[in-house]
């Protein structure tokens, strides 16, 4: 190894030495450039073969069920200078936070999760054609890669029930990275963000929810925002709604450019009877949206295949 580098010192020496053919009279500079080749020729060979030499040492089998000894060098191939927070993870985490000084308890999703967590608590009935609106993958063992954070709804109302007959309600955000089997183009991923939100309480109203969106809207965007909702259908919500944001104009928007943000709505009594809460005695609202499309307004991208492309010119501009 050593020897290597002292002969790419020893090159790079040669070429400088090179550039000062233009200090050299014009009738001794054919000789002076043919002596400095052969001593490049020369380096270049034995840089040549010690290449080779590392390689031939370097590469050998190993004993694979021996120990590794205390004092073994640990290889480091790519060094992690100058590396930094993917666009979305920082997003994402400003959007937690966001949530989090509104009162929200922060769980993240899982990356795997099942056909009962997926469909089943979420009022799908069986059969029902809704199921494949989802393009949800499997595993060959029927797991399924979550095409919606919502899965988590079903775990949140049951780990916090205790909280409503405490007197308090539940109030929890989910982000987490989901799945779905679609043809991918500039706004469709394979691979994506969400963010669900669950609010349960005795009282609370689908004015409340749509009140805490548009402040969690203003808050990311830093601005006013006129809302927009139209009717939606979601099993697990009734009734459900599309929520939409007027485009800001600080972002190029114009007046009655609504774009739809999430899906949301006052969640099914089958949901919280699930879970085990009693839907006579108390309500709550839920929703979910992509956090991709919240980053790429908010960023003015317009090809949602960046995030997942690991484009290094793409990722530095962040
Ligand atoms: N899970 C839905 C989707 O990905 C979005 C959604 C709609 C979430 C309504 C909700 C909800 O919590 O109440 O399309």
């Amino acid at each position: 190894m050593v020897e290597l580098e002292k002969l790419k010192q020893e090159l790079k020496k040669v070429n400088a030495e090179y550039a000062g053919i233009r200090d050299v009279p014009v009738e001794k500079r054919a000789e002076f450039g043919r002596n400095i080749n052969a001593k490049k020729q020369e380096i270049l060979t034995k840089i040549a073969e010690a290449e080779k030499a590392v390689l031939d040492t370097e590469v050998e089998p190993i004993d694979v069920t021996a120990p590794t000894a205390p004092n073994e060098e640990i290889p480091t191939f790519y060094s992690q200078a100058g590396g930094s927070s993917h666009p979305l993870m920082t997003e994402l985490d400003r959007v937690t936070e966001i949530y989090q000084m509104m009162g929200f308890d922060v769980v993240e999703a899982r990356q795997l999760d099942d056909e009962y967590h997926m469909f089943d608590s979420l009022n799908f009935a069986k059969e029902h054609p809704a199921r494949d609106g989802y393009d949800t993958f499997r595993t060959e063992e029927g797991l399924i890669p979550p095409a919606h954070t919502s899965t988590m709804q079903h775990r949140v109302l049951k780990a916090h029930k205790d909280r409503l007959t405490q007197g308090e309600n539940i109030a929890v955000v989910v982000p987490g990275r989901v799945y779905r089997n679609e043809d991918v183009d500039a706004t469709h991923e394979h691979t994506f963000y969400q963010c669900e939100g669950v609010y349960v309480s005795k009282t609370c109203t689908m004015g409340q929810m749509l009140g805490i969106l548009r402040d969690f809207f203003e808050k990311y965007y830093e601005q006013k925002l006129n809302i927009r909702t139209q009717p939606g259908y979601f099993p697990f919500t009734e009734p459900s709604l599309e929520f939409m944001i007027e485009k800001p104009k600080l972002l190029g928007g114009k007046k009655g450019d609504f774009l739809e943000m999430l899906g949301c709505g006052m969640i099914h009594p089958n949901v919280l009877k699930m879970a085990g809460i009693n839907p006579e005695e108390y309500h709550g609202f839920a929703w979910g949206g992509g956090i991709d499309r919240l980053v790429m307004l908010r960023y003015g991208l317009k090809d949602v295949r960046y995030f997942e492309s690991g484009n290094l010119n793409f990722l530095k501009e962040f």
